[in-house]
């Protein structure tokens, strides 16, 4: 299943930048609301190209540090090429599986934009998430379109992804509740998609 998914992405990586347009007003408006902040240690979960980068850049400015995680490592060559190390030392980028991803080290923010619908254990990933985040971390499951936008998407885009559907924002609320998050912000409107949770201090 993973590895179906992992050819699906590698396969639209070089035109993935071309064809996939962002509104960067609702990607700062749904930053903004995390509370990201300079110094904030990230992950960027499903980071593909890099499309997040820039703005997350853009809040933290050269300090604190940026991990961008997948499991397509053509999105990630891109990435790269992109983002260079030389250039953007605070930027990082890991190849593997979220299921599998360890680290040492815990998170201020850790973010999944337009990543979650591919995520098939949902609630164990949002459980594997809340123990890397740091007190007071923030967790953040996104999209800059609408559930319904998404969903239609995926189902006309057909195999591997015509199942994988966004459930409804208090669904999504419910497993990080569960996963003893707090919830900060619950956005399900026909502009964005956005469920902010908070490991309570
Ligand atoms: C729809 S793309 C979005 C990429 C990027 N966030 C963007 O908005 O342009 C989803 C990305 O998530 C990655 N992905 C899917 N499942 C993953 C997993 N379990 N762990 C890490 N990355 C995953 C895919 O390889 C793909 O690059």
């Amino acid at each position: 299943m993973l590895e179906s998914l992992r050819r699906f992405f590698n396969d639209l990586a070089p035109e993935w930048d071309d064809k996939v347009y962002h509104s960067p007003e609702k990607i700062r408006f749904i930053l903004d609301i995390t509370g990201v902040a300079p110094g904030f240690k990230i992950l960027d979960v499903g980071c593909g190209t890099g499309v997040l980068i820039p703005f997350l850049i853009e809040k933290i400015g050269s300090s604190g540090e940026i991990i961008g995680l997948d499991i397509a490592e053509k999105m990630l060559e891109r990435a790269r090429e992109k983002f260079p190390e030389s250039l953007f030392p605070t930027v990082k980028f890991v190849h593997e599986d979220i299921m599998n991803f360890e680290s040492l080290d815990k998170f201020d923010l850790i973010i999944f934009y337009s990543v979650f619908p591919h995520i098939q254990e949902k609630q164990k990933c949002i459980e594997k998430a809340a123990s890397m985040l740091t007190t007071g971390g923030k967790l953040a499951i996104c999209h800059s379109e609408s559930r319904e936008k998404i969903n239609a998407i995926h189902r006309e885009a057909g195999s591997p992804v015509c199942h994988h559907l966004l459930p409804p924002a208090f669904e999504v609320a419910s497993y990080m509740k569960q996963a003893g998050l707090q919830i900060l912000h619950s956005i399900d409107t026909n502009e964005m998609y956005a469920v902010i949770g908070s490991l309570a201090n």
